[in-house]
């Protein structure tokens, strides 16, 4: 098959510069050259302006879990459409959503329902200060919870390699401290350091790392966790962004066994529509306002087309949950078994990291276990990979430093085009 070109996107490209700053309206979304338009998407695939089609593991970094242009989410949007788009007063719908996630999330004993995942994990930190009455959050390296100002010390995703970004105050960055992954003895000598000591309000965590490559979490890590955060007076977060409703009905929390104090909800939960939430105990998300002190709104919060796909998206994986999650983790078993086989042939050093429906591959002789390995793994040979891949018409997010993704909609033969394009790409890589 002959390499796809993107020529008309190279056009689009240029006139999107002139006035949308880089030409894009997120950074991870820019690649070299320049990246890809699209027009349209369905199911695994997207159709770019210049009439290409790619099998899309990026699926909206990790939020269309149920594929692209789902038609019994669409017809419940349309049908909303016609009594309403916005009307910042309360509905049922959100009280039934509320409700619905209350059940299937562990820690869920109150829900706010918000637009995006930095806005929930970024109230999450708010809130937890205000409950502890403590200054000082941890993070981990390489882990990513929004672009705002809290969080972007050393943070994965499009913000790897920073240590904080330019405009950000030293004084809001000293307030948080970061530790390497799935090592308790750093977290530990944090916590008993005397400048914390008795300081430290929360600890965020992404269960499972997925802006970092993908990391998983060292056996009895999230339980350590857990046990310090209850002996310390410190609030446990759970950034369920990506591992929310994906690595199982009821995120991390249910597939680990863990219940966190609050949890943050995104991409999955609306299959692509804008919706959050945060999550947490009665004694906790009571400080909230109107009868709380801390402050948190938004007019968009609870929009009844997003609460409305979140409701459709929660029906179908409440209903099929035994059939989807067990189906989207042998898709990811098998395409990751093939990988494996594929490099010990061709005697690459790689590492291919996957849990559930998430996958990873980093060109190193290392186990991949925090963000310092996967910034020592062979960059270079990822983006020579992704380049072939995409020539291929296969599309992985541009870069180590995020996860691909399966939805419900990957079949037989969107595998079998993907492993052509991996032999390929590989077979090529390992020549430079
Ligand atoms: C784990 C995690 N938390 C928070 C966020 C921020 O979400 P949003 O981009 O919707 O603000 C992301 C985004 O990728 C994420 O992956």
């Amino acid at each position: 098959m002959t390499d796809i070109t993107f020529d008309k996107s190279r056009i689009l490209f240029e006139k999107a510069s002139k006035v949308i700053p880089g030409g894009v309206n997120s950074p991870v979304r820019y690649f070299q050259p320049y990246p890809f338009f699209v027009e349209s998407a369905n199911a695994s695939r997207l159709f770019t302006n210049d009439g290409n089609v790619l099998i899309d593991y990026c699926l909206g970094y990790g939020s269309v879990f149920l594929g692209h242009c789902n038609q019994q989410i669409g017809s419940e949007i349309k049908s909303q459409i016609d009594k309403g788009n916005l009307f910042c007063t309360p509905t049922e719908k959100e009280t039934l959503l509320a409700e619905i996630c209350s059940k299937i999330i562990p820690c869920a004993e109150m829900i706010r329902i918000m637009n995006t995942g930095a806005e929930a994990t970024m109230h999450s930190i708010r809130i937890a200060r205000a409950f502890t009455r403590k200054t000082k959050i941890i993070k981990f390296e390489g882990g990513y919870h929004g672009a705002y100002d809290y969080v972007l010390n050393k943070a994965g995703s499009g913000a790897a390699g920073q240590e904080y970004s330019d405009g950000i105050l030293s004084e809001s960055a000293s307030k948080t401290i970061t530790v390497p992954f799935n090592d308790i003895e750093s977290l530990k000598s944090v916590i008993d350091n005397e400048q914390n000591h008795n300081d430290i309000a929360c600890i965020i965590i992404e269960p499972v790392m997925a802006n970092t490559g993908l990391i998983l979490p060292e056996k009895d890590y999230l339980n350590s966790i857990r046990n310090i955060t209850k002996q310390n007076n410190i609030v446990l977060i759970f950034d369920e962004v990506v591992t929310g409703f994906r690595l199982a009905l009821g995120g991390a929390s249910e597939f680990f066994g863990i219940k966190p104090d609050l949890a943050t909800f995104a991409k999955t939960l609306g299959n692509g529509y804008p919706i959050s939430l945060l999550a947490g105990s009665r004694e906790i998300m009571s400080g909230l306002a109107p009868r709380g002190s801390v402050y948190q709104a938004s007019t968009f919060a609870g929009n009844p087309i997003s609460v409305t796909a979140a409701l459709k998206t929660l029906e179908i994986l409440i209903e099929d949950r035994n059939i989807i999650y067990p189906i989207v983790a042998r898709t990811c078993d098998k395409l990751v078994e093939a990988l494996r086989n594929m490099v010990q042939d061709k005697k690459i050093d790689a590492t291919i990291n996957s849990i559930g429906s998430m996958f990873q591959i980093f060109f190193s002789d290392k186990i991949i276990r925090n963000y310092y390995s996967v910034k020592s793994s062979n960059t270079k040979f990822f983006m020579d990979m992704f380049k072939i891949l995409l020539a291929k018409g296969v599309f992985i997010p541009p870069s180590p430093f995020e996860t691909c993704f399966i939805s419900t909609q990957h079949n037989e033969e969107d595998l079998e085009k993907t492993l052509d394009a991996y032999e390929t790409a590989l077979a090529k890589v390992k020549k430079y």
